[in-house]
């Protein structure tokens, strides 16, 4: 395993606001491994997560894009012990190490960990209680799908993040990203909506990549 040397920054956010946590840490270990790190949220993007779940008093979590099933970890652990985190992940490789994950945490039995494509597997959540927090981070493409389901899902006071929704640039047209000009389309769509004064009270948190975050009002 090679890690990457880390910032002044970010050796003083790890000791001061980490997340010392063993199973964490493997799964970080996973993904360093696999060369898929950098796909995954931050330390400091999740313990925003986790603040604004336990702030919200959230119990259901839906996550849409597991890859090796951080995130899902730490956002589980924000919750009571009745909460429970719905998560989706369409590669089956990516679930199955996810699963190995969760099953060996305290926090199995808050987990259900669903395979497939997300617009596929939405269909089948349609008739249970509607969520409190939504986290959409997997294919930009379908952001603004995944928004529409989740506007309908999400109870009134519930909190919706999008993560990556400067699209690396694409949302404001800077002519050095390297998205499809459909998808930049659909990404300034959903970030227009989440800053829809009638629908949300909304904010973007300006990480390197950009997170909208909106309460539905
Ligand atoms: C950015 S990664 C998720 C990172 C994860 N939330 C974390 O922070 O550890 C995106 C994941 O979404 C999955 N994905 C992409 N498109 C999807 C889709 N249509 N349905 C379900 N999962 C999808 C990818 O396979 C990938 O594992």
């Amino acid at each position: 395993m090679r890690e990457k040397t880390k910032s002044a920054q970010e050796q003083y956010l790890e000791a001061n606001f980490g997340l010392p946590d063993e199973d964490l840490k493997a799964i970080q270990e996973e993904m360093i491994c696999q060369h898929c790190e950098g796909m995954a949220l931050s330390t400091p993007e999740l313990r925003i997560l986790q603040f604004l779940i336990r702030l919200n008093g959230a119990r259901r979590v839906l996550e849409i894009g597991t890859l090796f099933g951080r995130s899902s970890l730490a956002l589980a652990r924000a919750l009571p012990d009745d909460g429970q985190l719905v998560t989706i992940e369409r590669s089956a490789v990516n679930h199955g190490v996810a699963q190995g994950f969760f099953e060996k945490s305290p926090e199995a039995s808050r987990i259900r960990s669903l395979l497939g494509d997300a617009k596929e597997v939405l269909k089948t959540l349609e008739n249970e209680p509607p969520f409190d927090f939504i986290l959409i981070d997997a294919d930009k493409a379908g952001y603004l799908d995944y928004l529409l389901w989740a506007e309908k899902h999400l109870r009134v006071g519930g909190v919706i993040v999008g993560d990556n929704s400067f699209l690396w640039g694409g949302v404001w047209d800077d002519p050095e990203a390297d998205v499809k000009a459909a998808t930049a389309e659909k990404m300034k769509e959903f970030n227009r909506r989440l800053a829809d004064p009638e629908r949300y009270s909304s904010m973007v948190i300006p990480t390197a990549e950009g997170m909208t975050v909106a309460q539905k009002r």
